[in-house]
């Protein structure tokens, strides 16, 4: 659920932008949300934003140029951002729509081969698998041993390096919060040949990510997490090499041209634009808000902030007696993944636990703190704006809750199964936890 809030009025969405930072990612006086991961909150420029472009379609649509504009002004936007050429990125309703068109149209043979991290998001699995159900190449699912534990980089090199393998496809940052080193990967899917496909969803706006300098094949992202914009707005980026494997009958007939009955459609060279998907001016106009925002911010200054906080979240929550994912700080992004009872190291969160988070979650709730419940464990999510004092209220209600058995410690019943709670944090710094005001990468 995504509401706005609004910090006085604003005349119209080129008031001058004001930095995210200023503005509490709340609901209200008191709520207090650690859930951008799922769908950020609209800064009020964005709520503004929208409002205008309700308002004004309420009178009469858009003409033509108008929307040209809106929609050219919002796509260098979003090409200056992520540092691409314009021509090379295009807009898609979703993430997955994006990836549905690489994999629909990707040349490929009955022995090539798509490697994936058995623990990604659907939108970079399902479209592979779509393709590979049809006999067109083959799907390779990378075992991760738990949902918040991806596969190290030899693991990754191993897999691009077997016969056959044609594409690697996985998220710059993982839904559950793991940062990939993607230079390196991309270094060593260079070395293989393999085509590298990266979901950037929730990775823009929290990192600092340009799919040229990491020399990505295909790069593909939302919007509406990390930066700020109405849901139904993303782009995808094509690569030189790959614009030319999209099929022209896919594509939407803005790009096409005309095509009469009988005529082969044909894709325009480049530098003409690509139109995979035409977006509603209302979310060409809250994600133009957006970006201004976000780009007024400095995206580097941004991923710095956002890492310190999280890393300062990490130890408040592993300070209050939780267990938070083992990660490195190479590895670790803006969202920490918490739980009450420590998961076995391997397979699915048993529902003992997932019932004990979600109970967390709902008490956390009735404070006005809100964070997400996924695959079992609770997902908090770290944006610019939260404040030390915003960490420290969430740490009082886990200490609090830890202490009024909301959070239980029923150490007798879940022994048995062989469960035990989160690890001092002492324990936890060896497998990679972090400590406070530790400086970021
Ligand atoms: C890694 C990742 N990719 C993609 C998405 C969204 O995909 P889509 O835009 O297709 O809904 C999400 C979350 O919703 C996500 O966490």
């Amino acid at each position: 659920m995504t509401c706005s809030h609004n910090n006085g009025p604003q005349t119209n969405n080129r008031t001058p932008a004001r930095s995210p930072s200023a503005e509490p990612l709340s609901w209200g006086e008191d709520d207090l949300l650690f859930t951008c991961a799922s769908e950020g909150v609209y800064p009020s420029a964005v709520a503004a934003a929208l409002r205008h472009s309700i308002d004004r379609s309420c009178h009469r649509p858009l003409e033509d140029d108008e929307f040209d504009a809106l929609y050219r002004s919002t796509l260098a936007r979003a090409a200056t951002l992520l540092r691409v050429d314009p021509e090379r990125l295009a807009f898609v309703n979703t993430a997955t729509q994006g990836f549905l068109f690489l994999a629909r149209s990707l040349p490929l043979g009955p022995a090539d081969v798509i490697v994936v991290p058995d623990n990604e998001y659907p939108a970079t699995i399902h479209p592979w698998a779509e393709a590979t159900a049809s006999g067109r190449g083959k799907l390779r699912l990378l075992a991760t041993s738990a949902p918040w534990a991806a596969p190290d980089i030899s693991t990754i090199e191993a897999a691009v390096s077997a016969p056959g393998v044609k594409v690697l496809c996985l998220s710059a940052v993982n839904w559950l919060g793991q940062r990939y080193p993607l230079q390196h990967i991309a270094k060593v899917c260079r070395r293989r040949n393999v085509l590298l496909a990266i979901d950037g969803s929730q990775a823009v706006g929290m990192i600092d990510i340009s799919p040229v300098e990491i020399d990505l094949a295909f790069f593909c992202t939302t919007f509406f997490k990390w930066a700020f914009a109405p849901v139904g707005i993303g782009c995808a980026y094509f690569r030189h090499d790959l614009r030319g494997v999209l099929r022209p009958e896919m594509v939407s007939l803005e790009s096409a041209g005309s095509v009469r009955p009988g005529d082969e459609p044909r894709l325009p060279a480049f530098p003409a634009p690509l139109v995979l998907a035409v977006p509603p001016p209302l979310c060409l106009a809250g994600l133009n808000a957006a970006l201004s925002l976000v780009m007024d911010a400095d995206p580097a200054t941004t991923e710095r902030r956002i890492l310190k906080i999280a890393a300062s979240a990490n130890d408040e929550i592993m300070s209050a007696g939780y267990w938070t994912a083992p990660r490195t700080d190479r590895d670790r992004s803006g969202i920490v993944l918490f739980s009450v009872l420590t998961p076995p190291a391997s397979g699915e969160v048993p529902k003992v636990i997932a019932a004990c988070n979600e109970a967390l979650r709902a008490r956390l709730r009735l404070e006005g703190i809100h964070v997400d419940l996924k695959a079992g464990l609770l997902r908090a999510s770290f944006h610019v704006a939260h404040r030390e004092s915003d960490l420290k209220r969430l740490r009082f209600a886990l200490r609090h809750a830890r202490s009024s058995r909301v959070a239980p410690s029923r150490k007798v019943s879940l022994s048995r199964q062989g469960l035990s709670r989160g690890p001092s944090s002492a324990q936890q710094s060896k497998s990679g936890g972090g400590s406070l005001g530790r400086a970021r990468a």
